[in-house]
């Protein structure tokens, strides 16, 4: 029997009208049937270690979705040549508390997304390094480099240009491989 993996879709850009946004619809649309693509909200009080104290329950919704989850996609944007705070700042909420790092041996998933030329190419490798020590193994390739991008999508992560929803079925055929491969504890 087939496994379906589910997979917790992070959006680096909290704003309503986001680009990302619609490019993450885009890409959870153009997934193969093994996976069940859920966006999870990253909407976090900054991490500071005297909440631990007291949880916030945004930090436990939030780590209790990445535990609870077989696989990360990341879609981002960049920022100032690298990834966005509030990206960052969900990678720390979920390594935390000491001894329960909710990403440790998930495969993940990176699209970097600029109405820009240069693909959000920083965000996208700076988004790599800040995944090394949460221990998540990062498809290599395909890259997903997405320029241009305030044209390519609808509201609802329809794909106006044929190359691109070609690229996005070819990646996530490629990343579904990928899960397969890495996902713990999974026949
Ligand atoms: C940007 N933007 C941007 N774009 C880019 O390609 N490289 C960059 O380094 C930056 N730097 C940057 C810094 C800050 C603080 C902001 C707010 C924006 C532009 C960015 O790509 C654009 O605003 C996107 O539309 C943001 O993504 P969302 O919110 O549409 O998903």
């Amino acid at each position: 029997m087939s496994k379906t993996y589910d997979v917790a879709v992070l959006v680096g850009s909290l704003r309503k009208a986001s680009i990302t946004r619609k490019a993450a619809l885009a890409a959870m649309a153009a997934a193969p049937s093994s996976l069940a693509c859920k966006i999870v909200a990253i909407d976090l009080p900054l991490y500071n270690e005297d909440l631990e104290d007291a949880v916030p329950q945004s930090w436990r919704d939030f780590r209790q979705a990445i535990a609870a989850s077989d696989a990360i996609l990341f879609a981002t944007p960049e920022y100032n040549r690298s990834l966005p705070g509030c990206v960052k700042n969900a990678i720390d909420v979920g390594s935390r508390p000491p001894g329960h790092n909710a990403w440790g041996g998930k495969p993940a998933g990176i699209i970097s997304v600029t109405p820009y030329k240069l693909g959000g190419m920083a965000a996208n490798l700076a988004l790599r390094q800040a995944l090394i020590f949460p221990n998540v193994p990062v498809m290599a390739q395909p890259e997903a480099y997405i320029s241009g991008a305030a044209d390519l999508f609808g509201d609802d992560g329809t794909v106006k240009n044929e190359d691109t929803a070609k690229f996005l079925g070819t990646y996530m055929t490629a990343f579904a491989a990928w899960i397969e491969k890495i996902a713990p504890g999974k026949p």
